[in-house]
């Protein structure tokens, strides 16, 4: 762990999750796809990154295309099947545990090690 003089690693933690909350909220925007919209078409607060039905279809086909979106918090089963360091991992190469990609249209991200443990560390606060 980095200590950062006169911080607790209670306190380094809080940076690293705030920093991952703006690479997955902001930046690449994971919610767009893994959080369900309400009637209004609102991202739906109530179910951040539990999972979604997309709202787009491509034009033409595309071999392997996913139309949902798995749910991303520690209770769903993704979490329970991967484990936080597969989801680094995976954020940092594109692959999965079993060496595969994901399906489209995930992307295959392929984020510093910090950014990915700060991507997971954010999606373990959520629930
Ligand atoms: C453009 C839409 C889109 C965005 C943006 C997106 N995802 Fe996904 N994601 C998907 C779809 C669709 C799947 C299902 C594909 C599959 O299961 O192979 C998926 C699957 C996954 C999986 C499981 C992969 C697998 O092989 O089972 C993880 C983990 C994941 N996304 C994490 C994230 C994170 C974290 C972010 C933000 C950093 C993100 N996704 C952003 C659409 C998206």
């Amino acid at each position: 762990m980095v200590m950062i003089a006169g911080a607790s690693p209670a306190q380094d933690n809080a940076g690293v999750v705030e920093r991952g909350k703006y690479l997955a909220e902001n930046a690449i925007r994971c919610q767009d796809c893994h959080t369900p919209k309400t009637e209004t078409g609102e991202l739906d607060k109530a179910k951040w990154m539990k999972g979604a039905t997309l709202d787009v279809t491509p034009l033409k086909t595309i071999p392997k295309w996913h139309k949902t979106a798995p749910d991303l918090t520690p209770s769903g089963t993704l979490w329970k099947r991967w484990g936080p360091a597969a989801l680094v991992t995976f954020l940092e190469t594109g692959k999965g545990p079993k060496g595969n990609p994901a399906d489209p249209p995930m992307p295959a991200y392929h984020l510093s090690h910090e950014d990915a443990v700060a991507v997971v560390e954010y999606l373990k606060t959520l629930n």
